[in-house]
Order: C-alpha cells, then sequence, then structure tokens
C-alpha cells in the first residue's frame, strides 16, 4: 500500500466524512442538529451497517453520502472528490459511475421490463459498451435470466429487489449504499437478498453501506456502526463480524427484529 502519487483518500478510502454536522429546520424558526461533527472513513472492498434508532439520521448520513444533499458543515469525500466542490452534473456523473443505491421499496418503472429498468442507470454512463450483455450477467447471477421481459408488477418482492440490486450494480459502483433493502421483505427473500450482497462485496470487492435492522444482515458485514444522539459510534469491528460472539447485547436494539 505504498503511497505515491495519490493522496490516501483517494487510494484506500472511498468514502470519508470530516466533522460533518447536518441541521434541519426545528419548525419553530430554530434548526434542529441531526448529525453533529461525525467522522466517518469507509475504505475500498469495506462493508459496513449503520444502525440506530428511527430518526437518528441513518437516511440522512446516507444521503450525503450519496452526494443528494449536502452537509450544514463539514467535509464529504466521495472518491476522493470533495462533493460540495461538484455542480450537479458533476455529481450525478460521480453517482452514475461510481455509486449504486438500493432502496428500502425498490422504485422500479412499472412500465418497463425487467431488462430495460436494470439498463436505466447505463442511459446516462459514459461508458455503454456491452452494458446489455453485463445486466444479462448479473440478472442470470441473481436468478432472474427467466423474467427478463417481464414488468415488476409481475414479480415476488424479493424478486423485485434482486433487480433493483442489479440495476445498482449495472455500472460496476465501487460503492452500494442501501437503505432498509430488506425492511419490504419476508425472512426468506431478506436472507437471499443478505446473502447476495455479501457475496458481491466478497467477490467484486463493491464496497457496502447498509442501513439495517436485520442482524442477520448487519452480521454479514465487517462493521456495524451506529448512530446515537448524532454521534456515530463503532459498534463492531473485525474483517469477519459473522458469528454468534460477536453478538454482544449492545447489538440488539430494542428494535432489532427477531428472526427465530
Ligand atoms: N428534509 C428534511 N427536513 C426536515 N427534517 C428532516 C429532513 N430529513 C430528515 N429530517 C429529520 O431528521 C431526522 C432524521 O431522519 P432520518 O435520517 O430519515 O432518520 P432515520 O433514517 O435514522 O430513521 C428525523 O427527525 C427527520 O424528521
Ligand atoms: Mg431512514
Amino acid at each position: 500500500m505504498a503511497a505515491k502519487d495519490k493522496p490516501a483518500t483517494t487510494r484506500d478510502t472511498i468514502v470519508e466524512l470530516r466533522g460533518v454536522t447536518k441541521s434541519f429546520a426545528s419548525g419553530e424558526g430554530g434548526e434542529l442538529p441531526i448529525l453533529r461533527d461525525v467522522d466517518f472513513a469507509v475504505a475500498r472492498g469495506e462493508s459496513v451497517s449503520i444502525v440506530g434508532p428511527s430518526g437518528s439520521g441513518k437516511s440522512t448520513l446516507l444521503n450525503l453520502v450519496g452526494t443528494l444533499d449536502d452537509p450544514t458543515s463539514g467535509t464529504v469525500l466521495v472518491d476522493g472528490e470533495d462533493v460540495s466542490a461538484l455542480d450537479e452534473k458533476q455529481r450525478a456523473a460521480l453517482r452514475s459511475s461510481v455509486i449504486g443505491f438500493v432502496f428500502q421499496s425498490h422504485h422500479l418503472l412499472p412500465q418497463c421490463t425487467v431488462l430495460e429498468n436494470v439498463l436505466v442507470p447505463t442511459l446516462v454512463a459514459k461508458e455503454r459498451n456491452g452494458a446489455e450483455e453485463h445486466a444479462r450477467q448479473l440478472l442470470d447471477r441473481v436468478g432472474l435470466s427467466h423474467r427478463l421481459t417481464h414488468r415488476p408488477a409481475k414479480l415476488s418482492g424479493g424478486e423485485r429487489q434482486r433487480a433493483a440490486v442489479v440495476r445498482a450494480l449495472v455500472n460496476r459502483p465501487s460503492i452500494v449504499l442501501a437503505d432498509e433493502p430488506t425492511g419490504s421483505l419476508d425472512r426468506e427473500s431478506a436472507e437471499n437478498l443478505a446473502e447476495l450482497l455479501s457475496e458481491l462485496n466478497r467477490e467484486q470487492g463493491v464496497a457496502l453501506i447498509l442501513v439495517t435492522h436485520a442482524r442477520d444482515l448487519a452480521e454479514r458485514l465487517s462493521r456495524v456502526v451506529e448512530l446515537r444522539d448524532g454521534k456515530l459510534v463503532e459498534v463492531s469491528r473485525g474483517t469477519e463480524a459473522r458469528g454468534s460472539e460477536t453478538r454482544g447485547p449492545e447489538t440488539r436494539g430494542p428494535e432489532t427484529r427477531a428472526t427465530r
């Protein structure tokens, strides 16, 4: 990992937040601080789960990383770029080439087929050569090759979320951001999706930042951080966080869903 021509952030770190504060207007004319002086770095190929109670700022944090919103103060770096220095067009280019998004609700276009849906991000990509072939391979990989020409309404919830994951991956992002991706799925579909995401991380080195309440999913990732009172706290860290020994009482939040 010898340093040569690029600063450390660009080389080894895909996402970095430095002293990030985010406040929203409180309604009574004041400011409601949601994130307070948060420092957070994610290495290339790393997988991180963000937990915390409802309203603690998990989606707010993910939106900042996804360049969809700006901090009140502090710096957000994505792939070495200071996001605040980019205009909307440059941000769109960064999102398209570096970031894949998976939301709780799949957001597939109802009038388009599965194959058309997963090709949508490639319409704005710089490099479109082989896009359809790549999309077909990914759909095959997640067991959806028999669903290429179906519209989302014909798919199960789990199949729709798998299609949404393929759409997030089609431009070969360096990082996938997922906001409660298994939140609307039954247990078996949730486990399949969790396995898929962690395999993609292991096999293709795609970094993952997931917001999840599902402990099975969080445990497949290398690191768990928790948002508490606007601060980001490291809950567990290891190259392999899976296994019963990592299940300390501190990871059992009141809203952690019982899965067995
Ligand atoms: N655009 C916004 N304007 C005002 N308040 C917001 C906005 N987005 C989020 N909030 C508030 O910020 C807090 C954190 O929200 P959010 O990040 O969605 O939490 P989480 O995803 O952890 O449930 C909540 O109190 C929410 O109401
Ligand atoms: Mg949220």
